[in-house]
C-alpha cells in the first residue's frame, strides 16, 4: 500500500461528475477522505489478498483507490451508466495495481454471488430518498465481512443499533469532513464543509 499522502495526491486526479443527479446524491468523495478511509482499512488488512466491493462507486474514487492495496479483486456498483463510464476514464487516468470490474446494477440488491468481502461505501445518505444508507448497509451486511460505510454526522446511534440487528459489530468510527462546493440549486452557500462519520463494520 502507498502511503496516505501519495494515494491522496494520485486520487487527486479523479474528475468529478460532469452533470451530478440530485435524485441518486451524487457527490464527489473527496480524495482526502478516500485516502484516509483506505490507508486505515489496510493497516487493519481488510484490503490485501481480499475481494473489495465499492457500492455506489460513482467516480470510482474508492475501488480506485482500493486498488493500491493489492486486493484479489476489485468491483465497483452503481446504477448510473454515466456515472460508471466516467469511473472507467478515472480509473485510465489514475491506474492501479489491477483493473476495477465496473457493474452496472442496484447497489441495494447487488448482483454479485459474493461473501466475505471488504465493503468501501459512501452511499446517499437518504437527505433525497429517505433511508438510502440503511439499505446500504443491509447489503453491506449480505456481501461483506467487514465493511467502511461513510455517513451524515450524528449517524453513529442508528449504525451501531443497525449492526448490532443484523449480526454484526462496529469496531471503529471516526470523525472527518468533506469540502463540497455548490453543485445543487438548493445549495445556499458557495462552498460548505460537510461533517460525516466513518464506520467500520464486522459483520458475522
Ligand atoms: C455519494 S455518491 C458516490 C460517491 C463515490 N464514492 C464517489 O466518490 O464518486 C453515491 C453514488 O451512489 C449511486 N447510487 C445511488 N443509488 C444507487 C443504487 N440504488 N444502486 C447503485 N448505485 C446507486 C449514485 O449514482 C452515486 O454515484
Amino acid at each position: 500500500m502507498v502511503s496516505r499522502r501519495d494515494l491522496a495526491r494520485r486520487l487527486e486526479s479523479v474528475a468529478d461528475f460532469e452533470e451530478p443527479s440530485v435524485s441518486l446524491e451524487q457527490y464527489l468523495t473527496p480524495a482526502e477522505v478516500a485516502a484516509h478511509l483506505l490507508h486505515f482499512a489496510s493497516t487493519r488488512d481488510d484490503l490485501a489478498g481480499r475481494t473489495v466491493v465499492d457500492l455506489g462507486t460513482g467516480t470510482g474514487m474508492l475501488a480506485i483507490g482500493a486498488t493500491h492495496a493489492d486486493p484479489a479483486r476489485v468491483v465497483g456498483i452503481d446504477v448510473d451508466p454515466d456515472a460508471l463510464a466516467l469511473a472507467c476514464e478515472n480509473e485510465r487516468r489514475v491506474g492501479g495495481s489491477r483493473d476495477v470490474e465496473w457493474v452496472r446494477g442496484d447497489a441495494t440488491r447487488p448482483p454479485l454471488a459474493v461473501s466475505g468481502a471488504t465493503v468501501v461505501s459512501n452511499p446517499p445518505f437518504g437527505a433525497q430518498r429517505r433511508h438510502a444508507d440503511r439499505q446500504f448497509l443491509e447489503a453491506a451486511s449480505e456481501l461483506a465481512s467487514v465493511s467502511y460505510t461513510i455517513h451524515n454526522e450524528g449517524s453513529q446511534e442508528f449504525v451501531e443499533a443497525f449492526a448490532a440487528d443484523h449480526g454484526g459489530a462496529v469496531t471503529h468510527a471516526f470523525r472527518t469532513t468533506f469540502p463540497l462546493e455548490r453543485r445543487f440549486s438548493f445549495h445556499t452557500e458557495a462552498s460548505t464543509d460537510l461533517e460525516a462519520e466513518v464506520f467500520r463494520i464486522e459483520w458475522r
